[in-house]
């Protein structure tokens, strides 16, 4: 059975209260528990995470090593600046899907750049909380070249 680790980072544990009209009202435990249910649904197992801290976050990449066959990772405001969490995906041999819930790109534009996503297999933005659900069924998916 596939395990992912679903990884989010600053200001996430707010969902459903920040900013709702661009992050939509889920919240941060509701989105777990939904990924939960998709993963089983799917056949598969999910664990969540969220941290505010950029070290924590590379901890938890470091530990995916071995232990999960890939990662999910939202990495919040990192993404735009963070050569530490590139550096640790790079590191670890465990694939990664970015996924922002907004689409960054209709945003100001220092959240155009991800320093992140060269270290990942691709990203999904701007589908909502779907996006953290698609990435799974790529992962999930036999044969994607
Ligand atoms: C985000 C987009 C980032 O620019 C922002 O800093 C976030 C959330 C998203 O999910 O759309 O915290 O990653």
């Amino acid at each position: 059975m596939k395990k992912f680790l679903i990884l989010n980072g600053p200001n996430l544990n707010l969902l459903g209260s920040r900013e709702p009209g661009i992050y939509g009202s889920t919240g941060y435990e509701a989105l777990c528990e939904m990924l939960r249910a998709r993963a089983a649904e799917m056949g598969a197992a999910a664990d969540c995470f969220q941290s505010n801290h950029e070290g924590a976050l590379i901890d938890a990449i470091h530990g995916a090593a071995g232990k999960y066959d890939a990662i999910i990772m939202n990495p919040g405001a990192f993404t735009h600046y963070s050569y530490a969490l590139l550096d640790a995906l790079k590191a670890v041999d465990v694939p990664c899907i970015e996924v922002h819930i907004s689409n960054v790109h209709r945003r100001e534009e220092f959240r155009h750049t991800s320093v992140t996503a060269p270290a990942c297999v691709g990203q999904i933005c701007g589908l909502g909380t779907y996006g953290y659900v698609a990435a799974m069924a790529y992962f999930l998916e036999a044969d994607h070249g």
